[in-house]
């Protein structure tokens, strides 16, 4: 049985229903077909969970990574993959209630637990090895949002402006912000309608005023804003007739309990609510990120969904547009949140998935007990319908009907009394598949799950499971800092006037400054602001390199800090500053450092000017990451994790176009050749008819012609016929091994097509697995001339001087507030 087939998915084997017999054609799902989406639905019991497992699980090997979103907890099952298969690798997971109530010790229904696994794995034709594969395809996280048991989740950056164009786009995320102001609004238990709710009118009107200026918010920064609103004017009202002062603040109040409550603040610790972290691992690794929610209340859990749905939309249309599959989208039990009648948060972004995906790659697979539960409208996007057994005639009247208008939108017809028929004769992990892009549907058996489905995992065992993962972490190095805490404070030092001065912003508050510091237990915090002079250094590198497509200006900072010695630019820092950023007055209430003697004259920052030239030169390049296989540079401002994405897609689309063709070639080949050999074998049956047949007609002709003899007949016309029969005979049996001979080599030729097939297809694999390995790194260096140096002056940066007591006594310390 051959399943490892390219670009499809090894879902189950076909099944007959009239006879209750499982075929052995395999049912192979061509995974481009989940572009157009899924829908899953059947009763309880009837193996959807398993079905949308076998799913993952085969994406998963496919290197397509997927969101899940899980509000049972039983996806979690993907965890549970265990190559050897032996019994204590089951014992931790096994459900205790279902041991006991087979009256069997834990350690009895663990190893029988193995060997069911083991028993069914093989049955499918799968084994220890193929659920290695898996483990080493992808990288199976589990997240809780609100919790930290699972990797917890920070929704922070959904209130980011989203990076899209208002002119381009506004359509889009004003549906976006009315779905976030509903679902926040959600959380406070406010059914609110968006074109009645004052408070509602209010929040989307803020939220549109800050993402459009691309400023981003917080929590915090738009409960502020409720009360001091920087829009005025809502409607033809002043924004205090429309929702006076007084109002508006107990609704601000309202808002601040979701945050002042303690358990909010693990909403926003852990990993950032941002998709392509949740594709693939920070090295590029494919990633399934089962997203669960079953800890959570009704209205935090639509707050969430709504939350990521927006995200992955947003995410969504800055890629490319591809026909193969990018990714998917999978949601267990979507009872409540894509309805029929009512207007849910998570229903429009739903929608919007369901319609947009397509052009992007982006796969939907949604699931459902309730057929009446899903929005009709959307349903009718869906090209793929998995159809288990179902309980009322309702739900499969219902189904039907989704049916039909799904394939006269794909301009089918629907035999829809068949489909009745066959949908009420389901058993248990039997479904018919429906799918738009094939000619009629099949039924078929899923195959056995290579996780271990042993039903919805609890809080503690996610943690247990996790181990106190922590979220990635983002390789990005804090610049160092010394404290130059000596000399003595002086007040604005007078300075020769042909030396340019510049006050770095303050961007650190006492508070966060003391935070930093990390230190439990301190007291009495005394606080000053000190100027301490230092050298700034600005401007631009170009990196040209016509052949690699590079053409890239990139701005750089250095801050240079007064030491002993002279200066010299390889001790500076970077430092995340612009021009823009630059003040030219200090803070009031500031104290300053002495100016160093190797920094307080022209010729000085002259001479460090032309230095920073050389050290750029020297040390500025970007690395660049090369393919060789694909002959593909990444981008200077692509992260490895971006690249690798963009590639594997590339080379995804490739291998599907290959595999296309290939299987074009050959289905030709094959078809023409079966033609062949088919005729070739009814001309064997045929002489072999014959054969027999003449074998017959002698005995009756010999027995004729001696008959004719006794009977005094003439009978040398018959003796001769008699003759002729029995050569007949033998030439008979000569063109049967003849056409035997013929049916042979056509075997023989097929035989052999089918094995080039295989391995120009194992051609296509390897080339395809090659371009996932490792990458060239390319540096790529400015010329001299490309350096361009804007500004070397001399640069007041604000520190805190810090005077605190903890537990051993009193402490002096000087921290960055730049
Ligand atoms: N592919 C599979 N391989 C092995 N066992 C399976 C598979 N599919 C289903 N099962 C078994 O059948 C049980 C029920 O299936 P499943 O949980 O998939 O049903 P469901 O349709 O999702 O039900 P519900 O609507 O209650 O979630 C599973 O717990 C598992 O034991
Ligand atoms: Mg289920």
């Amino acid at each position: 049985m051959d399943f490892e087939k390219l670009g499809a998915f090894y879902l189950g084997k076909e099944y007959d229903i009239t006879t209750g017999e499982l075929l052995d054609q395999l049912l192979m799902y061509d995974a481009r077909d989940l572009t157009t989406h899924a829908v899953c639905v059947g009763m309880t019991g009837s193996g959807k969970t398993g079905l949308c497992i076998d799913l993952l699980e085969e994406a998963a090997i496919d290197h397509v990574p997927a969101l899940i979103i899980d509000p049972k907890g039983d996806i979690t099952n993907l965890l549970l993959t265990f190559p050897e298969l032996q019994p204590e690798d089951f014992k931790p997971w096994i459900n205790t209630d279902d041991a006991r109530r087979k009256g069997l010790t834990v350690d009895d229904f663990a190893a029988e637990q193995a060997d069911l696994w083991r028993n069914g794995l093989s049955k499918w034709g799968q084994d220890a090895s193929r659920i290695q594969m898996l483990q080493e395809s992808a990288d199976f996280k589990i997240y809780t949002p609100g919790s930290d048991a699972g990797i917890p989740v920070s929704i922070l950056q959904s209130f980011a402006a989203p990076p899209l164009n208002w002119d381009e786009e506004a359509e889009l995320l004003r549906e976006r912000v009315k779905g976030t102001v509903t679902a926040l609004l959600g959380l406070i238990g406010m059914d609110a309608d968006p074109v009645r709710s004052r408070e509602h009118i209010l929040l989307a009107n803020l939220i549109e005023h800050f993402w459009r200026n691309k400023e981003d918010l917080t929590l915090r920064k738009l409960i502020l804003s409720i009360q001091d609103p920087p829009v005025r004017q809502l409607g033809v009202f002043d924004v205090d007739t429309f929702f006076p002062e007084k109002e508006r603040f107990s609704l601000a109040m309202n808002l601040n309990n979701i945050i002042a409550s303690p358990g909010f603040q693990s909403w926003l610790q852990g990993q950032p609510l941002d998709i392509p972290g949740f594709l693939s691992t920070p090295q590029g690794k494919t990633r399934h990120s089962i997203f669960y929610i079953a800890h959570l209340s009704d209205a935090e859990r639509m707050f969430f969904v709504t939350m990521l749905l927006n995200q992955v939309i947003t995410w969504m249309r800055t890629q490319p547009g591809t026909t193969s599959l990018r990714a998917l989208v999978y949601m267990d039990e979507i009872f409540g949140f894509f309805p029929p009648v009512a207007n849910p948060p998570s229903k429009q972004p739903m929608l919007t998935l369901l319609k947009q995906a397509r052009a992007f790659g982006v796969g939907v697979v949604l699931t459902t007990q309730n057929p009446v539960d899903l929005d009709y409208k959307g349903l009718t996007n869906a090209g793929t319908w998995f159809i288990g057994r179902l309980q009322t005639e309702r739900d499969k009247l219902r189904v039907l009907d989704g049916l039909e208008s799904a394939s006269s939108e794909a301009g089918q017809a629907l035999d829809k009394s068949e489909l009745s028929k066959i949908i009420s004769d389901l058993g248990k992990r039997v479904f018919l598949l429906h799918n738009v892009h094939e000619g009629a549907p099949v039924t078929f058996q899923t195959r056995w799950a290579m996780s271990y489905l042993r039903g919805p995992l609890t809080r503690t065992q996610v943690r247990q499971l996790m181990g106190g993962q922590p979220p990635d972490k983002e390789v990005k190095p804090l610049p160092q800092t010394k404290a130059a805490a000596e000399g003595p404070l002086t007040v604005s030092p007078s300075i020769s006037p042909d030396i340019q001065q510049i006050y770095l912003p303050m961007r650190k508050d006492v508070r966060t400054a003391v935070q930093d510091l990390d230190i439990k237990r301190l007291s009495d915090v005394q606080s000053q602001l000190i100027y301490i002079p230092s050298v700034v250094g600005m401007g631009f590198v170009h990196f040209t390199d016509t052949r690699r497509k590079v053409d890239e200006r990139e701005a750089f900072a250095l801050l240079l800090q007064a030491g002993n010695g002279v200066p010299r630019w390889e001790e500076a820092e970077p430092i995340d500053i612009s021009p823009d950023d630059i003040l030219h007055d200090p803070e009031p209430d500031t104290q300053f450092h002495q100016l160093p003697e190797s920094m307080n004259q022209q010729r000085e920052l002259k001479k460090l000017q032309e230095d920073l030239a050389t050290h750029i030169y020297r040390n500025r390049s970007i690395t660049l990451l090369y393919s060789s296989v694909l002959k593909e540079y990444s981008h200077p401002d692509e992260s490895e994790r971006e690249f690798r994405m963009r590639l594997t897609q590339a080379a995804r689309e490739k291998r599907d176009e290959e595999v296309d063709k290939l299987t074009k070639k050959y289905e030709k080949r094959l078809r023409t050749l079966g033609n062949k050999l088919r005729r070739a074998e009814a001309k064997l049956d045929k002489k072999k008819a014959k054969a027999s047949s003449r074998k017959q007609e002698i005995a009756v002709s010999v027995g004729e012609s001696v008959l004719g003899m006794f009977m005094g007949r003439r009978s040398t016309r018959t003796a001769s016929k008699a003759m002729t029969k029995y050569r007949q005979s033998r030439t008979a049996g000569m063109e049967v091994k003849e056409a035997e001979e013929n049916v042979e080599v056509f075997q023989k030729e097929m035989q052999e097509l089918e094995q080039e097939l295989k391995e120009e297809t194992a051609l296509i694999a390897a080339e395809w697995d090659e371009t996932l390995q490792e990458f060239e790194e390319v540096p790529i260096k400015p010329r001299k001339s490309d350096v361009q140096v804007d500004m070397v002056a001399l640069a007041w940066a604000p520190y805190w001087s810090l005077i605190y007591k903890d537990r051993i006594g009193e402490h002096t310390t000087v921290v960055p507030a730049y």
